[in-house]
């Protein structure tokens, strides 16, 4: 080769390096310039672990309402209880304080206790029962009862069913009798379990595990999901199988935010809500079979109750019916006909 051809060549590479070099340097300068700073960031209370099916519910809500905002409202999922516990988040929602969350029915129940009708023990048939209720009328009809406390109900989570699990066996009704046992913040659950003729503890979910382990309690009630996830399987291993309530999720907006919205961001925010909800059942599904699945080779014994010992449980919660029904019996018929 002669020396033309090699300089040739020579400054032919410098001019493609140069080239790309530039390219390089308009990206590097330009990036993010296309991305919208958001006109809203907002928080999302959470307390269940990352990988629960409401945890990956409320990721899915958040990214979905992002993507149709163009990046303009920016949700942040705090999950593990970080934002305080539950009757602590609808408390801050009231004012304003906290955006979003995704929290159980019972302590919403609290503040409206007319809700406290759908979650009463031995309500559904099943778990397509409770389904029918909720995405029908009856579910839209208690989704705007929560505005009375200033919270904006979006959709319906699914939970499953409560099931009693205790460091001492459950097999019949007279082994409750005594017993400390864990409940929710919540005056319905505590009297269920005292028409039981055990003694309700009020504790925060946080506090369940050591609850358990230290002796406070003896027994608590949850879902496979929430007693395989918090670890209550390695402090409690008999669960019993009475399925005595169904108590689904709900996910709330805090009026205060809400109204900021513009009405196109609050029909947006519906929507995701929605979307998240049918991911949300179908994850449901799985993880209370894989969880069960963990628990029982983790050591949980299970204990299936014969229907005539549920049966005792059933009539047993009359007497929460009788104080909780009170003027709704028209609407406990509707929804146990439904
Ligand atoms: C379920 C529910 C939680 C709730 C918990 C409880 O796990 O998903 O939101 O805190 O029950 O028993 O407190």
């Amino acid at each position: 080769m002669n020396k033309k051809w090699g300089y040739g060549i020579a400054i032919f590479i410098s001019i493609i390096v140069v080239v790309l070099l530039g390219i390089r340097i308009f990206f590097w300068v330009n990036k993010g310039k296309n991305e919208t700073t958001p006109e809203y960031v907002l928080f999302y209370a959470e307390n269940q672990v990352e990988d629960y099916p409401t945890t990956l519910g409320a990721q899915k809500f958040a990214d979905r309402v992002y993507e149709c905002t163009d990046g303009r409202i920016k949700i942040i999922v705090k999950c593990e209880a970080e934002l305080g516990s539950e009757m602590q988040v609808i408390q801050q929602m009231q004012f304003g304080g906290i955006a979003f969350a995704r929290v159980s029915l019972s302590q919403i129940a609290e503040y409206i206790p007319e809700m406290n009708v759908l979650q009463l023990p031995y309500l559904y048939s099943d778990s397509e029962h409770m389904w029918r209720v909720l995405d029908g009328e009856i579910g839209d009809f208690f989704l705007e009862e929560t505005l009375k406390e200033c919270i904006v109900g979006l959709s319906w989570y699914d939970a499953g069913a409560r099931n009693f699990y205790s460091t001492k066996p459950i097999s019949k009704l007279e082994d409750l009798e005594g017993m400390n046992i864990r409940v929710q913040e919540s005056d319905m659950m505590a009297d269920m379990v005292s028409a039981l003729g055990a003694n309700p503890m009020k504790i925060v979910y946080a506090d369940v595990y050591s609850a358990l382990e230290q002796g406070i309690v003896d027994c608590a009630e949850n879902n496979w999901p929430s007693y395989e996830a918090m670890r209550h399987c390695d402090v409690a291993r008999y669960y019993t199988l009475d399925e005595h309530t169904r108590v689904p999720e709900l996910q709330i907006c805090s009026k205060v935010i809400w109204d900021k919205l513009s009405v196109e961001d609050q029909k947006i925010i519906m929507e995701c809500a929605r979307e998240s909800a049918l991911l949300e059942r179908r994850l449901w599904q799985e993880r209370e079979k894989t969880s069960k699945e963990i628990a029982e080779k983790r050591g949980t014994t299970v204990i299936t109750l014969p229907d005539s010992e549920k049966k005792r449980f059933r009539n047993a919660m009359s007497l929460v019916y009788e104080k909780y029904a009170g003027d709704q019996m028209d609407m406990i018929s509707k929804i146990t006909e439904y």
